[in-house]
């Protein structure tokens, strides 16, 4: 009798409910939330266009959590002439680096504000020249990256491919250097290589400069050194600290910078490997 009449009372609580979901208003995930995006376009093919600040009323409950969803949305959606690089979407080749609301950074790994009052400015990279859109040119980059020889250099290279072998300790001093992903957000947030741009290295390839230094494996410590040892590839580095706040991937180029120049003024030695090879 008495568990007769506790169900038939959950029976009707859970009726009630139902009933009061039923005449509920819509939630949020079911309503059309639209935000304005703003994004900057440049056409190189009509040069004689200014470049404009063009903005998509976008549907959030129409694409990802991610800028670059939104981004590859408003291009099959409405304007397939938008331009932007994009590869991996996980945030690895570092491709669709660009300025999203102030902050260089990696479109397909930063979360979109769902705040719909709160317009959105997409631009390309700051003081790149832009090719297309959101499409800048890295080849002054990428050329400077070549500059510093990223890659093992040994005094008397073997003639067959050889493993070399370094210690777990040796190897943790990689840690926090290897996983740059080269997306130049930290070089491009950096006032010093906005105006030495062809002098200065910037903070990304320098922190590649520094992970082929401190690597135990290496033997061109002195000449990478040497290389860096003029007034302007490195030393136009005031610790700003821009490319550390921005890195998307949590790194700190500044610390690497640094170390560098502890370095270079004898403050500190590259310690003997663990494991000779
Ligand atoms: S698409 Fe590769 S890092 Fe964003």
């Amino acid at each position: 009798m008495f568990l007769r009449k506790l169900c038939g009372r959950y029976l009707h609580q859970a009726s009630f409910l139902a009933r009061e979901a039923s005449s509920a208003p819509a939630t949020v995930s079911n309503v059309a939330k639209n935000k304005i995006v703003s994004i900057y376009r440049y056409n190189p093919e009509k040069p004689t266009e200014k470049p404009t600040v063009k903005s998509y009323n976008v549907d959030l409950s129409k694409c990802g959590n991610m800028v670059l969803d939104v981004l590859l949305w408003i291009k099959k959606e409405i304007d397939p002439t938008l331009s932007f690089r994009k590869s991996c979407r996980e945030g690895i080749c570092g491709s669709c680096a660009m300025n999203i609301g102030g902050i260089n950074t990696l479109a397909c790994t930063a979360a979109l504000n769902q705040n719909v009052k709160k317009p959105l400015k997409i631009y390309p990279l700051p003081h790149m020249y832009v090719i297309k859109d959101l499409i800048v040119d890295m080849n002054l980059f990428y050329k400077q990256y070549e500059g510093i020889r990223p890659y093992l250099i040994r005094k008397n290279p073997p003639s067959e491919p050889k493993q070399l072998l370094q210690s777990t300790r040796d190897q943790m001093k990689l840690n926090g250097l290897i996983e740059c992903i080269l997306c130049a957000s930290c070089s491009t947030s950096c006032p010093s290589y906005w105006w030495n741009t062809d002098i200065y290295l910037g903070p990304a390839v320098l922190m590649q400069a520094y992970r082929w230094i401190i690597d135990s494996r290496d033997e061109a410590t002195k000449e990478r050194l040497d290389q860096l040892r003029d007034p302007y590839s490195l030393y136009r580095c005031h610790l700003i600290m821009n490319c550390t706040k921005t890195c998307p991937k949590g790194l700190n180029p500044a610390l690497a910078m640094s170390e560098i120049k502890l370095l270079l003024a004898g403050f500190k030695k590259k310690e003997k490997p663990d494991m000779e090879n």
